[in-house]
């Protein structure tokens, strides 16, 4: 975390109240150049469901970054954010009707995730561009929850039927542009993508050449790119393809974000808590895929302590870290929940009828408000009977 954004999160803690979502422009700006440097000529398709705040993704838009979309709401959020047609990429397993349509009018690319998807893509998005997403059946180094690319996941097509979905989807009418990949979230192992990108290769003499190859996206925090994007232009390469693209998500956007919260109680049962006015509707990484954020007091020196972090919710497994060492947390002192830019506030929700926290953003030196918190009356306002 950068020590000028470190030292400003108390004061934004009571300015804002918590919990609180406060992400570092200048963390996400420095991750992208990061990414353009090793990734040279590929395309961006931001995966925006890391962090789909739409302040963000205009300034991304506005650094030419593309965007990646898995639903109707957030093809609206691409466009809201300045993107057009080619800047976006529509995917998921499961598309409404509705949302080829809309992919269509916009000019958005259309992911194929199944064999049979494409006389329903056709019928609502005729001619569209396509790709194909492959599974490539790997073993994936990440929680079973975020691997995709295991031959039992419901994801994309395997390799044997890749050529049946190439056939089927030019037979309905459809553009073929290229193939895609997307192995899981939080890969540990980039020998994965090294496995991966070699089985996708072994398509191009079935499928012939094509204008685009897809690696997803998936980055583990602590990755080298130089290597893999190197593997990444040999694979588009063996395509024949001129466009390599990749969808980053998390590598963006994670480690420019905290969530701050508050401790409302300490508390002993066999093990000693800090209970906070956050948790599983704030964030619920650490319960659905282990998820293990660092966590510091910003308001003590006192001595270190082990203790829970305990999540507010009226549900055992609402703990958002283990056996954390921290300055010995007290009532009313602020603790920062670290790496939580991505797939934090995304993934909050209503439960337990909370709002969702405010977001901020500090870009030069400033806090800026990107989504205030939700109110109980808004909360409530379409239960109508
Ligand atoms: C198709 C696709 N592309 C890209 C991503 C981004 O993954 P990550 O945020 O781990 O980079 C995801 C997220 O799981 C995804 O489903």
């Amino acid at each position: 975390m950068r020590p000028e954004f470190k030292t400003r999160l108390l004061q934004a803690a009571k300015t804002f109240g918590t919990p609180l979502y406060a992400y570092d422009w200048q963390t996400i700006a420095t991750q992208l150049e990061r990414l353009q440097t090793a990734f040279g000529t590929a395309k961006i398709f931001y995966a925006m469901k890391a962090n789909p705040n739409v302040g963000i993704l205009k300034r991304l838009n506005t650094l030419g970054v593309g965007f990646e979309a898995v639903s109707g709401g957030e093809l609206e959020r691409a466009v809201l954010a300045g993107a057009t047609g080619r800047q976006i990429v529509m995917n998921g397993p499961g598309k409404l009707n509705a949302d080829y349509i809309r992919a269509k009018e916009i000019g958005a690319r259309i992911i194929l995730d199944n064999a049979d998807e494409a006389p329903r893509a056709a019928k609502y998005a005729a001619g569209a561009e396509t790709l194909i997403r492959v599974n490539p059946g790997l073993q994936v180094s990440t929680h079973d929850h975020l691997a995709t690319g295991n031959a039992s996941s419901k994801f994309g097509v395997s390799l044997a039927d890749v050529p049946t979905a190439v056939q089927n989807a030019e037979r309905a009418g459809l553009n073929v542009i290229g193939l895609q990949m997307h192995i899981g979230s939080s890969i540990e192992d980039p020998n994965d993508y090294a496995l991966a990108l070699e089985r996708m290769a072994g398509l191009a003499k079935q499928i012939g050449a094509r204008q685009v190859f897809d690696m997803g996206g998936g980055f583990g925090l602590q990755f080298d790119l130089a290597p893999l994007a190197t593997l990444g232009h040999q694979a588009a390469h063996a395509f024949g393809a001129s466009e390599l693209w990749i969808e980053p998500g998390r590598w963006l956007v994670a480690e420019s974000g905290v969530m701050l919260t508050e401790v409302l109680e300490r508390k002993r049962t066999a093990r000693a808590f800090a209970v906070v006015d956050s948790g599983m509707s704030e964030l619920l990484r650490p319960m659905l895929y282990s998820a293990v954020h660092p966590v510091e007091n910003l308001s003590s020196t006192r001595a270190n302590t082990i203790v829970d972090i305990a999540g507010a919710a009226c549900e055992s497994g609402d703990i958002l870290a283990r056996d954390v060492q921290l300055a010995d947390p007290q009532p009313s002192d602020i603790l920062c929940i670290s790496v939580a830019g991505a797939y934090g506030s995304s993934m909050s929700s209503h439960y337990l009828t909370r709002p969702r926290p405010t977001e901020v953003l500090l870009e030069n030196q400033q806090w800026v408000v990107l989504r205030r918190r939700d109110t109980i009356e808004e909360i409530l306002r379409n239960e109508l009977e």
